[in-house]
């Protein structure tokens, strides 16, 4: 046609040739270049992709239109609330985890939970009667859940191109695979390709997708990684204690990133943990504490969780070791340190182990004053009262330094029962609990006497 012309682009590397080549000359794939068809000179002197028809004029934000019922709700409280409140219309979404963490679980409880929508499973993993066998026993609804059991990438791409499902599950990522790829199902390579294939063929029809994808235990996470920038939302499946599930977003162009997601892996699959302030404390028959333990306040996202750190201490002719899965063993050896050098402490022949009860993961700066006392508290046999709860950073000169959402936490402890709190000097407060304070790791020690005696005098 008059004023087209055509290109070759090498679709690995985007190399641009005026003829076709067996070979890219840059990146050396075979069979890569695939045609383009462009306008020639424009009076401007640039070529153009686009045609005068389909041009997209600049505008101003205020004048975009945000269509309604852009989110809606997956069915699942703590799923939602990981997602940004919901399942976008058109966005695509990866859910990350390990083998047997419960992916397909709830990708299956989400597409029966959804309400009013049409949904799609797309399985790759397992016989339509394994997945018929599963949704039976978690009790999902079956004759609202469309199945496709295949792996090939074109019959995928020519059903969901020709009808319609607003939600769209593909288990998993790994399985799928074009023909026209010479490498490998699971392959960076075709996960890639298929991936975009698919977002673009979703994306068109306003559908919404969701991609599991699996990660090796040894943390071999090089094949959903390399698609973590084609969607919108990125979900990290993570195991605390057993049974614990929790989800985790990564990147989310539609929300925080600072939501979890809590589910109890039950007979009829994951159950939302609905209230979880205490979720993550042992419970207890007696009221006294064994020597080692120490509570404090987290924030995840919008909610307070009282959590537990369990410390223990025993004797290592060789130095010190430190054990810990839950919290970073880079921190606990400083702190190790902290209470060695400033509180008289001696931690450096020691073996340390370091858990948290319930398994949850501790990120926050504000869980250092109560990691050195239960480090404190395992080394010297004393215990920290039950009702006790510390919150605040250690710089590594032994000072305490004050934290963020000092009130939420504080409310978070006082809700859950706890009546005597420690927190930094310097940080502003105003709350009806009993609050001590501390500048310094040692002082820290110091009130922890005091606060004992206030305890049994209450009792
Ligand atoms: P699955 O969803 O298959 O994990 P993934 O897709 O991430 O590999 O879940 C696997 C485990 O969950 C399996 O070991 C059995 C357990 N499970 C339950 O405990 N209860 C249930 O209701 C279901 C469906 C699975
Ligand atoms: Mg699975």
């Amino acid at each position: 046609m008059k004023g087209l012309s055509t290109r070759y682009v090498c679709s690995q590397c985007g190399r641009v040739e005026s003829k076709w080549l067996g070979r890219c000359p840059d990146c050396g794939s075979w069979n890569s270049f695939t045609e383009e068809v462009v306008q020639k000179q424009s009076k401007s002197g640039k070529s153009q992709l686009v045609s005068d028809a389909n041009k997209i004029e600049p505008i101003t934000l205020q004048e975009v239109i945000v269509e309604p019922d852009f989110r809606y709700s997956t069915g699942i409280s703590e799923l939602d609330r990981v997602l940004g409140g919901g399942i976008m219309r058109g966005g695509t979404v990866l859910l990350g985890g390990e083998p047997g963490i419960g992916k397909s679980t709830l990708m299956l409880q989400l597409l029966g939970a959804v309400q009013g929508k049409s949904v799609l499973y797309i399985s790759g993993e397992e016989s339509p009667g394994q997945v018929s066998m599963r949704a039976q026993r978690i009790e999902i609804p079956l004759e609202s859940i469309t199945l496709f059991n295949d792996t090939r990438l074109e019959p995928v791409i020519d059903l969901i191109s020709n009808t319609h499902f607003d939600v769209i599950a593909v288990d998993s990522l790994q399985t799928l695979y074009s023909s026209e790829l010479p490498s490998a199902p699971g392959s960076v390579n075709q996960m890639r390709t298929c991936s975009m294939e698919l977002v673009d063929a979703a994306k068109r029809q306003g559908s919404s997708l969701f991609f599991i994808g699996h990660i090796t235990k040894e943390g071999q996470i090089a094949g959903p990684k390399a698609i973590e920038h084609i969607v919108d939302t990125v979900l990290y499946f993570e195991q605390a204690g057993s049974g614990v599930r929790i989800i985790r977003a990564v990147k989310n162009r539609f929300g925080s990133v600072d939501e979890i997601g809590i589910f109890l892996m039950t007979e009829k699959g994951l159950t939302p943990v609905m209230d979880p302030g205490g979720f993550f404390i042992s419970e207890r028959t007696s009221g006294d504490l064994p020597p080692g333990i120490a509570f404090t306040a987290v924030i995840e996202g919008t909610r307070t969780f009282l959590v537990e750190i369990q410390a223990l201490t025993i004797p290592n002719k060789t130095g010190a070791r430190v054990y810990s899965e839950r919290i970073d063993t880079a921190r606990v050896t400083r702190i190790a340190a902290v209470l060695e050098r400033h509180a008289g402490i001696i931690l450096s022949d020691k073996e340390i182990y370091v858990n948290v009860a319930g398994g949850i993961k501790l990120q926050e700066v504000s869980i250092e004053l109560p990691l050195a006392l239960a480090l404190y508290s395992a080394a010297t046999g004393v215990p920290l009262p039950s009702s006790f709860v510390s919150l605040g950073e250690l710089s590594l000169a032994g000072e305490v330094r004050p934290v963020s959402y000092g009130d939420k936490r504080v409310k978070g402890a006082v809700d859950m029962g706890f009546t005597h709190l420690l927190i930094p000097e310097a940080m502003p407060l105003d709350h009806q609990a009993i609050l001590y304070r501390c500048d310094r790791i040692e002082h820290a020690i110091e009130r922890i006497a005091i606060i004992q005696k206030h305890v049994s005098k209450r009792s």
